[in-house]
Order: structure tokens, then sequence, then C-alpha cells
């Protein structure tokens, strides 16, 4: 998507520095930098410190990751420590693992000396897939916003929320929850979005960001507020993404979602989730029981960063000095509060039924 008018993914590869270029995201969107990874550590840095962030980008990162280790020593040894040490480095996002395993499944069969090449090669193919599939949720979800754009008065907008950034910059390209969101807007259709701040790490701000540079309306809200937008028919629709969807349909994602979902379930609002399928977890059911929430640093939730008035990037302390934290970072919406997944595939119910009859070759 575009930045001041130039066209970006959210990561690429330099041909010349033969290196991975990112944005790094944790100076959005208060500044634009573009950060080169040169080593292994650069790579886990980057994904457990959030330079890149969101499940799909993760996983292409992890991809691009190992390649750079494959291009170095591509022995077996070193292809195992890379695995382990890219997959360590954030544990609720299924992305990071459905990468890495299709990487070593790829290159193991090889001869060391065809690794290096081969690893790039997939690292290219899994980038461009991503970009191919949130174009194509774009295009299926594009189809729920119209039918309610129908039902408008001329000229009134769908009014859209979301939470968290499911955006371009959460993936190589589109977005997932956005995606519908930018082909609704190319048709021409009306829409305003409430973008849901999204404490401790305000991924809201950078939804806020995208939408902006791309001339979608929207309002940015504290998270408390989205209950009460509903109660008073303000939100047609709700589209999340998702870190790890069950196979039963249970949806895990950024901190808070589960509480949208129950609003939204109360107040008969529709609640979608933007689903890739390389965020499916095949081999899980339950998702409260079944997937690891990520706990991080309490900093996040003691801390906050902004532009001040001398317009520096400043962090700022919000609590009293030693104060306890706790700091959850996803929580898991039970299939029941959710009333379809947009996947690459269409729209299905969220069940195992739901998702066996769009991926049959997964059950
Ligand atoms: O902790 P983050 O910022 O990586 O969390 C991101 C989210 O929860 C997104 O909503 C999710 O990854 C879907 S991104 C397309």
């Amino acid at each position: 998507m575009k930045v001041d008018g130039h066209h970006y993914r959210s990561l690429w590869w330099d041909l010349e520095k033969e290196a991975l270029q990112i944005i790094d995201q944790r100076w959005l969107p208060h500044d634009f930098r573009i950060e080169q990874l040169d080593s292994l550590q650069d790579y886990c840095v980057a994904i457990k410190d959030m330079h890149v962030r969101g499940a799909p980008l993760i996983g292409a990162t992890a991809a691009y990751g190992m390649a750079f280790a494959m291009r170095q020593d591509a022995g077996d040894a070193n292809m195992e420590q890379a695995w382990q040490l890219l997959n360590e480095t954030r544990p609720t996002a299924i992305n990071l693992r459905w990468a890495l395993d299709r990487c070593k499944a790829a290159l193991a069969p090889l001869p060391p000396e065809k690794r290096g090449a081969a690893a790039l090669r997939l690292a290219h193919e899994i980038a461009d897939e991503d970009v191919d599939i949130n174009r194509r949720i774009g295009e299926h979800g594009l189809q729920l916003i119209r039918d309610i754009a129908k039902t408008k008065p001329d000229g009134e907008p769908v009014r859209l929320l979301t939470h968290c950034n499911a955006g371009w910059i959460a993936t190589v390209d589109w977005g997932t929850a956005t995606s519908p969101m930018y082909q609704a807007h190319n048709a021409g259709i009306p829409i305003h979005v409430w973008v849901d701040e999204t404490r401790p790490r305000n991924q809201g701000a950078l939804t806020s960001w995208e939408l902006g540079s791309h001339g979608i309306p929207h309002s940015y809200i504290t998270d408390n507020a989205g209950g009460h937008l509903m109660q008073h028919g303000l939100v047609d629709l709700v589209i999340t993404g998702t870190d790890r969807t069950t196979r039963q349909g249970d949806v895990c994602n950024k901190i808070g979602t589960y509480l949208k979902a129950l609003a939204a379930k109360d107040n008969n609002v529709p609640f979608y989730v933007a689903l890739p399928s390389p965020t499916i977890d095949w081999r899980v059911s339950d998702g409260v029981k079944e997937i690891p929430i990520e706990d991080r640093d309490s900093r996040e939730v003691t801390h906050v960063t902004g532009t001040n008035s001398a317009g520096e990037i400043s962090t700022v302390r919000v609590t009293p000095e030693g104060t306890g934290t706790g700091n959850p970072a996803f929580d898991v919406t039970p299939n029941r509060l959710v009333t379809g997944l947009i996947t690459e595939r269409g729209i299905c119910e969220a069940s195992a039924t739901g998702l066996a009859s769009l991926f049959p070759e997964m059950v």
C-alpha cells in the first residue's frame, strides 16, 4: 500500500544489498524508518521486540530469517538452530511456526549447496502468497460491506469497527481485516471505521496511520468505547484479524477482541474475522485451553510513547512508580461469538464443519 504516494510492502529484499529491508514499526505512526536485517540475531530481535509484528508478517520475516541462515551455513545443525531461535521469538501467532515448518520441510531433502538459493526463493514465494491471500480475503469481505451498503440511504457510510492493527503493515500487503475496507473504499462505497486504540501498545494508531494515508474516514476510540457504540446502533459490522484460529473456529487475537465479540453478540452486530489459511492451527481445537498466550513486558503497560509538543518522540510513565502489572497480549474468542470467518477461499461458519468445507484437504 502507499506511504506518501509511494507503494511499499512491509518488507522487501534489496537485490543490491542482498539483505531484507523492513519498516521498523516501533516508530510508527510518528516516524517512518526502514531497517536492514544483517544477522540472525537481527531477525530474532525484530520479531521479538516488534519492529515487525502481525501474524502474517512475522511468518514472512521468519522465512527470510531461515533464508539468511541458509545462505550463511546450509548445514543441518544450523538449519535446526535457526528454526529453534526464530520459533522462540513469539509464542502465539501460528504463522511463525507455519512458515518455519514449511521452510524446513522444503529444505531438509535438498543437498546443502542448494539450500541457500532455495530458501530465498521460498521466502519470496511465502511473501507473494501472503499478498495474494489478503487480496482475496478483501474481495470476499467486500461483498459483506456491499450488502450492508445496499441497505443504507444514499451516501450514508457503512460503519465498521476493528481492533488492533490487522492492516497492510501486519501482513506483507493489503492487511487481513483492512483488505475489505481498502477494497470497499476503492470501489467507491462510503465507509467509516471505528479504530480501537488497543492498549497497551496502541496498534490502533498504526491502523489510523494506514487508513489516513489512504483517505479512509475513521475515528480512533478508546478500547472501552466499542460496546457503547454498538448499543447505540453506530456499528454495522466488526472485522478483526487473528493470530491463531483453531480447527473448530476459536479465534485468538489481540487482547480485548473477546470483549468486542461479547458486545457484538449482545447487540446483534455481525462479528467477522479475516483469516488467512496459514493462521489456522489444525492441530488444536479448544482455543481457550490450548493456545499459549504471550505475556509481555510490564513496561508496555506502565509507559506510553508519543510525540511531545516539541515534536520529539517521547516515552512517559502513566502509573505510580513500582505499580505491578499484568500484560497478557492475546485472548481467545470462542467460535459461538464469531459470525463468520473470511478466508481467501470464501466466507464460512466459525466451526469445524465450516472450515472443513473450505479446506477439505486439511481434515
Ligand atoms: O502483537 P501484535 O501487534 O503482533 O498483534 C497483532 C494482532 O493481534 C493482529 O490483529 C493479528 O496478528 C492479525 S494481523 C493481520
